[in-house]
Formats: C-alpha cells, sequence, structure tokens
C-alpha cells in the first residue's frame, strides 16, 4: 500500500489530449458502459466547449473527469462522468481530479457547477444541495448538489436547466 500510495504523488492532472482518446474510452467502457464511454468521447472531442481532465501515471490514464456545459444560468456547467479506475481508488485521486477541474473552470470564467452524486463525497469540494434549490429540475433533491465558483453566481437565479439530450443519460445514471 505504502508503495501505492507514493505512486499516487507520482500521478500527472491535465486537460484531455486527442493521444488519451483511446484510454479515456476504454477507462469508460470499463467502469460504466459502452453507451456512457461513447456519449462521453463524442462531447470530449465534438466541437462543444467540455471541459475535460485525465489524472495519468506513466502514460497511462487512470482517472477522468468531465464537466459539460448546461443552459440556465450564465456560464453553467455540469460535472459527469467523473472516474478512477478500481486499482487506484481511495487514494485521492478523484479528491485531485475534481480540484484540478474547478479550477479551470474558475480560470476560464464558468461560473457555477451542478453534480448529481453522493453528498458526502462532492461536499468536500463545497458543493451544496441548497445551492441547486434554484434549479427546476425533475431530479431534484438531496443528491443534486451545486456550487458557485464566482460568489452570488446563482443568488439571483432560478429557472430550469437544460442539459443537452444526450449528456442527461451521464449526467444521471452514473453515480457513486
Ligand atoms: C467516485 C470516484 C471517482 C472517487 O475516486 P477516488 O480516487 O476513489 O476518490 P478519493 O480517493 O479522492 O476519495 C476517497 C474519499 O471518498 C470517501 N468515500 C468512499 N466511498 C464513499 C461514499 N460512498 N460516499 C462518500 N464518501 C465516500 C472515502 O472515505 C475517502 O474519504 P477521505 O478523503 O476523507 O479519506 C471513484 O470511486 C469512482 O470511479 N467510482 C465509480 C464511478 C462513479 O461512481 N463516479 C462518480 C459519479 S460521476
Amino acid at each position: 500500500m505504502a508503495e501505492r500510495k507514493s505512486l499516487a504523488a507520482k500521478v500527472t492532472y491535465r486537460e484531455t489530449g486527442e493521444a488519451d482518446r483511446a484510454q479515456v474510452r476504454a477507462l469508460q467502457e470499463a467502469v460504466y458502459d459502452g453507451s456512457i464511454a461513447a456519449l462521453c468521447d463524442a462531447m470530449i472531442f465534438g466541437s462543444e466547449e467540455t471541459l475535460s481532465l485525465v489524472a495519468e501515471l506513466d502514460g497511462q490514464v487512470i482517472g477522468q473527469i468531465l464537466l459539460a456545459p448546461v443552459s440556465g444560468p450564465e456560464r453553467a456547467l455540469a460535472l459527469a462522468p467523473h472516474a478512477v479506475l478500481p486499482a487506484w481508488r481511495d487514494m485521492q485521486i478523484g479528491t485531485e481530479l475534481v480540484r484540478h477541474a474547478l479550477k479551470l473552470a474558475r480560470h476560464r470564467g464558468w461560473r457555477s457547477v451542478f453534480v448529481f452524486g453522493q453528498p458526502d463525497y462532492y461536499r468536500r469540494f463545497g458543493f451544496r444541495s441548497r445551492t441547486a434549490d434554484c434549479a427546476d429540475v425533475t431530479w431534484q433533491g438531496p443528491r443534486f448538489l451545486a456550487l458557485e465558483l464566482e460568489e452570488g453566481a446563482l443568488a439571483a437565479w432560478s429557472g430550469p436547466l437544460d442539459y443537452p439530450e444526450s449528456y442527461l443519460a451521464v449526467a444521471l445514471s452514473v453515480r457513486r
């Protein structure tokens, strides 16, 4: 375990590139299924502005995170999927992926992020269910959380949150 922890410290977190394409797809097929992997592949490498990061160790993609735009509040993203290969879990790699992704999102001028997932996990980054209450979606509840990247980004907004149709399947079907 000590050896694996020291290896985890050598992990690089960076934006996904074309050269990662096959490995990202294989990772998502391993963690989720082929249809989710195909939807994500189209989003990451399509024309839409998405934010995708990988965790890489010695040339191997061992984790990946995707944030994609949703319509509603100005410059809002949804986070999904977020995956680490089973052999590398519980070593803070997933946490670092989220931290790096949120930092980059802020830097790029995104103002808020929504996620449907395990509240105890995403709370550590500042995601709160009450912050997402402003969104009029059928999956409202304790597992639906939001984070303001810019203070007050969601304070004066309420209304429907529209996910691209293909992305909705990803955002709601992958959950810890
Ligand atoms: C979710 C996932 C990406 C996390 O990656 P990871 O590298 O294992 O996560 P980390 O090591 O950074 O964090 C582990 C922490 O989560 C906690 N945790 C584990 N299971 C948990 C659960 N069911 N609920 C809440 N917290 C949990 C651990 O106790 C640990 O806490 P600590 O940091 O206080 O020690 C990974 O488990 C995964 O790929 N899961 C399958 C896909 C998935 O469900 N993705 C999320 C939805 S998009």
